[in-house]
């Protein structure tokens, strides 16, 4: 498959990246740092990471000094993981095809690695990259302080009260109710938009793209951001648990406001299939420099699990 051979060498790379950043298991004290891997190292798909690299590589060869910001993505995506999973929030027990953090470690431990993770996150993004492991003192010394700072700014936007959190809060509330259509846009651009748009804003900035350069990848990632979500509320009706390693029929049994609960699904299939050429169509002018991100547009829109 086109997309396993695009990904490949990127995932090792932010594996590789991430297993730096991470304190060891045999690190004082064991239980924080073993729950944080469990969850990093569960076999997540790695698509905000590969975004923020795939965007870099789409503006510059330098795209490699966009792996410490594609690593505090996915530590901050995990933490959101962790939480909403919680039996305070989405009350689930697999994730990434493992028991949830707080079957294994316990609810303490799991919201405590979520928070370690997010933390862990702006910690690498405000390291100087002086000492250390090649990858930071290669890749992020060299950008410049202002730069970093838009790039906290960024993605401290996206996780928080203005973004992931937000949305999480809000579906949260919507449990049981009847939404208007806003509400479910509102939903899905804070919980789930925001950190696939500034993945690929990331990766734009760091490239060193211009402002307009920036507004016109936005375009792109707004309706990528939006379908991720329309897929997942399909694959939670439709989808095939061992390939997905979550539970399905969750949303149902949670009375969540998702795209199948208002819209049905033929019609939420309809607004995928959109929302992929309306992506699609943002990059054309790229030409063939694009093709790697079409590839994972294609992936993303389409996925099975
Ligand atoms: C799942 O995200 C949660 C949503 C935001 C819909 P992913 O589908 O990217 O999960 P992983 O990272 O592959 O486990
Ligand atoms: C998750 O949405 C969004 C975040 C984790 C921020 P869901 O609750 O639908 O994700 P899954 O289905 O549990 O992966
Ligand atoms: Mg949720
Ligand atoms: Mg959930
Ligand atoms: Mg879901």
């Amino acid at each position: 498959m086109a997309y396993a051979k695009i990904i490949k060498g990127r995932t090792e790379l932010i594996d590789s990246a991430l297993e730096y950043y991470l304190p060891g298991e045999d690190e004082y004290p064991q239980a924080i740092h073993r729950a944080m891997r469990y969850s990093v190292f569960a076999g997540g798909k790695r698509v905000r990471p590969v975004l923020v690299l795939l965007t870099a590589e789409l503006f510059t060869t330098d795209w490699q000094r966009a792996v410490p910001a594609a690593c505090a993505l996915e530590l901050i995506h995990t933490y959101s993981l962790i939480h909403d999973d919680l039996p305070s929030m989405d009350d689930d027990d697999y994730r990434r095809g493992r028991l949830t953090a707080h079957k294994v470690f316990g609810e303490a431990t799991a919201i405590l690695a979520g928070d370690a993770l997010l933390t862990l996150a702006f910690e690498l993004l405000a390291d100087e990259g002086k000492q250390g492991h090649e990858l930071s003192r290669l890749y992020w010394t060299e950008v410049k302080p202002a730069l970093k700072l838009q790039v906290v700014y960024e993605i401290a936007r996206a996780a928080g009260v203005r973004g992931m959190v937000a949305g999480q809060v809000v579906d949260l509330q919507s449990e049981g109710q009847k939404i208007d259509p806003q509400t479910l846009e509102y939903i899905n651009a804070h919980k789930t938009g925001a950190l696939l748009v500034a993945s690929i804003r990331v990766g734009a900035l760091l490239a060193g793209c211009t402002k307009e350069e920036i507004e016109k990848i936005t375009r792109f990632a707004e309706p990528l951001g939006r379908a991720f979500q329309v897929v997942d509320d399909v694959l939670d009706v439709r989808g095939d648990e061992a390939k997905m390693g979550k539970t399905k029929g969750m949303d149902q049994k949670k009375e969540k406001a998702t795209y199948v609960s208002l819209y049905g699904l033929q019609q939420a299939n309809a607004l995928r299939e959109q929302l992929y050429w309306q992506a699609v169509d943002e990059l054309q002018s790229f030409g063939e420099s694009a093709a790697n991100l079409k590839e994972l547009t294609r992936f993303i829109i389409f996925r099975d699990h």
